[in-house]
């Protein structure tokens, strides 16, 4: 729907006094492919930046997102494209920016449990060293995302989206299964700091 992308872009721009960026995927279906003409539309609507998603909206997750959508509204378009989809890595990043165009990325699952990708992202993109964390790094990252979770959101909440999330900042980690087992039913920071505690002692016995 063109014209209603035009309408709420521009509803949107002429009540606030902030920037607009607008994130899209590229079309309904692969029959419908529609992100340049929508892209154009939101840029001459006042929309400060667009972001694509190079999958459809029937796509749902499936197969892969393809750079060339981001590509096509890069050339079209002149305000910032933020180029999205399928970034797991450093490298993934930097192959984007460079087939696409694209100003910036934006990464969504890869990060949940891995929030030190923007750091490799980052050392990849601008030729620096960058190191992984290691396993007790790791665990101390996830209890710290944790406790900042608890603060915003109350232990309850917390704890409860900690249970679905944890076991993706351990899941490289070697013997971690039982650990992400018991993550999964926990009921309090309490109890979370007791598990990780016992798994870090766990990692130091295998090591010696
Ligand atoms: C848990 C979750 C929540 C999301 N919420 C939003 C959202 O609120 N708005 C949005 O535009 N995209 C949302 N997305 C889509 C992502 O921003 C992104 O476009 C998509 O996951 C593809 O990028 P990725 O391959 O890096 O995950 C969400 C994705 C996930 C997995």
């Amino acid at each position: 729907h063109p014209e209603e992308a035009y309408a709420a872009v521009s509803a949107i721009v002429s009540h606030s006094d902030r920037p607009v960026t607008v994130k899209m995927r590229a079309g309904w279906d692969l029959q419908h492919i529609n992100c340049v003409q929508i892209a154009k539309i939101c840029e001459e609507a006042g929309a400060s930046a667009i972001a694509v998603h190079g999958r459809t909206k029937t796509q749902l997750y499936t197969g892969h997102s393809n750079n060339e959508y981001i590509r096509m509204v890069k050339q079209a378009v002149s305000i910032p494209v933020i180029g999205n989809g399928d970034i797991h890595c450093g490298e993934d990043a930097r192959k984007m920016m460079e087939e696409t165009g694209c100003d910036a990325v934006m990464v969504g699952r890869a990060l949940i449990g891995k929030p030190y990708l923007i750091q490799e992202i980052c050392s990849v993109l601008e030729g620096s060293e960058y190191h992984e964390p290691d396993a007790v790094e790791k665990i101390r990252l996830l209890y710290d995302y944790a406790l900042k979770l608890c603060e915003y959101d109350g232990e309850k909440n917390g704890i409860c989206q900690m249970r679905g999330i944890s076991s993706y900042f351990i899941s490289s980690i070697p013997y971690a299964s039982s650990c992400k087992a018991k993550l999964s039913q926990m009921n309090s920071l309490d109890e979370m700091k007791e598990i990780l505690d016992s798994f870090v002692k766990k990692i130091f016995t295998i090591g010696d």
